[in-house]
């Protein structure tokens, strides 16, 4: 039996998660690997709050150091999330030679040279499998099922919370700020709900999936970024008519031109895989020119999936290094910055409000034609006008610079631009 010590750094939600599977496991662990998992010390901002009856209060300690410098813990366990001191203190165990485990997204994503160099020079490990899609495991099937594979293309669902509410609206006819008091009250939005739908968070995990996905590191950045809050029932209603749902996808793209990549609200054709996806589950779909089309589909948040997603990446590290193998590197990934495409092509959805007088249209129409976008859908509810004419256009996949442009050359005094989405293009 091999004793094997672990530290932690914070004893939240997730932490607490962790001390009870960890608990839990111990003796399947025991049987199961001949490893004895002990927790040796508990980092915590405070050390007088109320913590659930399984923690060992004698553990805890407000001092990092009894985590960090004891030479016993091999194995650390971050919990505290948020950028700093997270990034630096991982950095840290690292460097000491100790495997990091964390479901920080966004320490990883911001840091993600300096984590990376801190495990070569520690030639210790960090796993991150909980970082993205909760118990859903997409980080082992990028970094090692899929090698053998050049990935192309990823689009997901990988913010639970937007999906939630998205899903809600679609299917109870809500507005979006009914559906989020509701959430917040049951406890499945934050309070501060700005990082999930504004599409931060989505945007932390897109740039560490494309980072594996593409073997170069992709920063925020890079990534364009819009949130949710804008889409309406109209919008939602619209893209049911014409067949789709609305859903926050997470998107890159890897072509020889360069690679690409945008957080935003999009159409997703009804048939398609991710549009299946409902309530605070998780997707991503993924193709790859060996494997082809694969979609990998979870639970992406809660403490009991997050804290299981990071208790296997714990036994991985201690099977990994309990022989003394060498660890695996955090990520492999080119040196060169990646190039991003300058254009993109897409086809849009375009909502538009507009005075209900001869010429108007004809207008909207001439202003697509002329830069070559073709109208491939219209609508034009009468009874959704409350004044003038509602209009809904769906292009043909166009240049999306073309698109910008053509909808900058609308009639402002009769027309109103009231939303303009992406439609995802997956060939299905
Ligand atoms: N807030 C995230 C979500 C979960 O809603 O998916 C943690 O990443």
């Amino acid at each position: 039996m091999k004793t094997v010590y672990i530290g932690l750094l914070g004893c939240g939600n997730i932490g607490s998660g962790v001390t009870k599977l960890l608990a839990e496991m111990r003796a399947e662990w025991r049987e199961n690997y001949q490893v004895d998992p002990v927790v040796k010390a508990i980092l915590v901002r405070d050390l007088s709050k109320q913590r659930p009856e399984y923690v060992d209060t004698s553990l805890l300690t407000d001092d990092k150091d009894r985590v960090l410098m004891d030479p016993e813990i091999r194995y650390v366990v971050e919990c505290l999330g948020g950028e700093h001191p997270s990034a630096d203190w991982m950095c840290e165990a690292l460097r000491a030679g100790k495997h990091v485990v964390t479901a920080n997204k966004m320490a990883l994503a911001l840091h993600w040279r300096e984590l990376h160099d801190a495990s070569e020079s520690g030639r210790a490990s960090l796993y991150f499998e909980a970082a993205v899609g909760g118990a859903m495991p997409i980080i082992k099937i990028l970094h090692d099922s899929l090698q053998a594979n050049r990935i192309d293309r990823l689009t997901a669902i990988i913010n639970g919370t937007t999906n939630y509410l998205l899903t809600r609206m679609t299917e109870e006819g809500l507005d979006y700020q009914d559906v989020l008091k509701d959430a917040q009250a049951l406890g499945l939005a934050e309070p501060d709900p700005t990082a999930d739908v504004e599409g931060e968070d989505a945007m932390y995990k897109l740039s560490i999936l494309s980072s594996l996905a593409f073997h170069r590191h992709l920063p925020v950045t890079d990534i364009e970024r819009e949130g949710m809050t804008h889409i309406t029932q109209d919008d939602i209603r619209n893209a049911e008519e014409l067949g789709y749902r609305i859903k926050l996808l997470a998107h890159a793209t890897n072509t020889a031109e360069g690679m690409d990549a945008y957080v935003s609200p999009m159409l997703v054709p009804a048939h398609h895989p991710l549009a299946s996806v409902q309530g605070a589950f998780n997707a991503v779909f993924l193709h790859g020119h060996a494997c082809g089309d694969m979609m990998i589909y979870g639970r992406g948040a809660g403490s009991a999936p997050t804290a299981g997603a990071m208790m296997s990446d714990l036994i991985n590290a201690i099977l990994q290094t309990a022989d003394d193998r060498a660890p695996q590197a955090s990520a492999r990934e080119n040196e060169a910055p990646a190039v991003m495409l300058k254009d993109r092509v897409s086809a849009f959805y375009i909502r538009l409000s507009a005075q209900d007088t001869t010429g108007v249209l004809a207008q909207v129409a001439a202003s697509l034609s002329e830069r070559q976008i073709g109208v491939k859908a219209l609508l034009q509810p009468v009874e959704r006008a409350t004044e003038g004419a509602q209009i809904t256009i769906l292009t043909h996949p166009a240049s999306e610079k073309n698109v910008r442009a053509a909808i900058a050359a609308f009639d402002k005094r009769a027309v109103r631009v009231m939303n303009v989405l992406r439609v995802e293009a997956s060939d299905l």
